[in-house]
């Protein structure tokens, strides 16, 4: 064909879009959404702010916040025929594949959203209703794991309060849910909530670029956000963190295991494709890990294997040379499993807070009429030749 193709495997040099949603730079370890500092969004906003915040552009004033949490409100409730759906999924099945399952049949089961040329109402009633029901869906997955009946939504709580209560609350009794395990919960959700170009938000856009509507784009973001190399990897550090538990704690043994080439296993939660200095997010787990599991009076032995493992890992030349440092999922993992949830979950609650974050870029390459995606490739394959039939091969 015409023209040249820049060969750019795993896009590690590709800029794929312009975006006014958030900054990253990978040098100097700076996050900022919508211009704010990663860390004053951690320690002074609330999740549902963030998630207004990164659709609209503007942290909301006193109204605005209002209005969206009531609308949000009146939309947790999920239709009663999708529990005819979820039945179906066997007891343990993996959260992430009820979860994209799931929000993919949100869209057939509202046909308004398959609608083409949606009006700007349109399509932000359909993201009300995508942040609303994505909450009670997660708690729903998680009563599931236990065999324990569903908690509907109840409309006095914030968003985040909500969903723990739909969590962690029992029918036959009103579970107190503690200001710490709501704080924590925010945190965690503000610093998942977006992350630029990264995989999953990558795959949400492409698909979304096929005008396909917003629940199948977020349903395919989920799917590749499941993958241990990403999302996943909070799931898998805790497995990791405990296999090194199990084998007697050796954090030298399994640190000159991730060096070998010849060895498959990786130091799961360390690493990333842009950050080159410390993941700002790695930081303020890290030490929000010491204060909830000290509020929480939890003494959990792989907190202190995880950071033997990281200060070994900052001092050896494999991991400085290749400027690998802890990532968002290092730590993550010991603060949802303080909170009460099962590992399997983890992964879950990564794609409930990069909800907001996902919408927000899906918003933007449909506001900005971007092309559908569709990138070239070298072809190296068999050159020209005939058919041969069957009885001659
Ligand atoms: C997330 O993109 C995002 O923004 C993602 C995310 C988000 O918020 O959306 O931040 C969330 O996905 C965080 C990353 C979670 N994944 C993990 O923790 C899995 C472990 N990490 C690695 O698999 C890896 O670091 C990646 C996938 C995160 C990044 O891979 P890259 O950029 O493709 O780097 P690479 O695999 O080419 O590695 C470069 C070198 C290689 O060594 P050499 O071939 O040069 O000798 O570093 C080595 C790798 O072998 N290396 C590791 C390692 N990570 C990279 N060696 C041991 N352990 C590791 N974890």
């Amino acid at each position: 064909q015409s023209g040249y193709v820049t060969l750019d495997i795993g896009y590690k040099n590709t800029g794929a879009t312009k975006s006014a949603i958030t900054f990253l730079d990978g040098e100097k370890g700076i996050l900022k959404y919508r211009g704010y500092p990663i860390e004053q969004l951690a320690s002074q906003s609330t999740f549902i702010e963030v998630a207004y915040l990164l659709i609209y552009g503007e942290l909301p004033s006193t109204e605005q916040l209002n209005d969206f949490q009531f609308q949000i409100s009146r939309h947790t409730l999920v239709h009663e025929d999708m529990k005819k759906f979820f039945d179906g999924f066997p007891s343990k099945s993996h959260p992430m594949g009820q979860l994209s399952s799931l929000i993919g049949a949100l869209a057939a089961f509202n046909p308004d959203s398959l609608k083409q040329g949606q009006t700007k109402d349109e399509i932000n009633l359909e993201i009300i209703k995508l942040i609303a029901k994505m909450s009670t869906l997660v708690s729903w997955i998680y009563k599931k794991s236990l065999g324990h009946p569903v908690i509907y939504p109840q409309n006095k709580y914030d968003y985040v309060t909500n969903f723990l209560h739909m969590t962690f609350g029992q029918r036959t009794e009103d579970v107190k849910i503690e200001p710490v395990v709501v704080d924590a919960m925010n945190t965690l959700l503000i610093l998942h909530a977006d992350h630029e170009q990264n995989c999953s938000t990558s795959t949400v856009r492409i698909v979304g670029s096929s005008d396909a509507n917003l629940y199948a784009s977020i349903s395919a973001g989920i799917s590749a956000l499941w993958g241990p190399l990403h999302g996943g990897a909070n799931q898998a550090v805790i497995e990791m963190l405990e296999k090194i538990k199990a084998d007697g704690g050796d954090t030298d043994k399994w640190i000159a295991k991730a060096k070998d080439k010849n060895d498959p296993f990786r130091m799961m939660g360390f690493g990333h494709r842009v950050y080159k200095n410390f993941d700002p997010r790695a930081k303020i787990i890290k030490k929000a890990c010491d204060d909830i599991l000290d509020k929480l009076g939890i003494n959990d032995e792989v907190l202190e294997i995880a950071k033997r493992l990281e200060e070994a890992a900052l001092q050896d030349p494999y991991f400085v040379e290749r400027k690998l440092y802890p990532n968002v999922d290092f730590y993550s993992g010991i603060i949802y499993r303080a909170l009460g949830f099962p590992t399997d979950m983890f992964t879950v609650l990564f794609a409930l807070g990069r909800l907001p974050g996902w919408i927000a870029q899906w918003k933007e390459m449909k506001e900005n009429k971007e092309p559908i995606g569709r990138p070239r490739q070298i072809y190296v394959g068999a050159t020209d030749r005939d058919y041969v039939d069957i009885g001659k091969r």
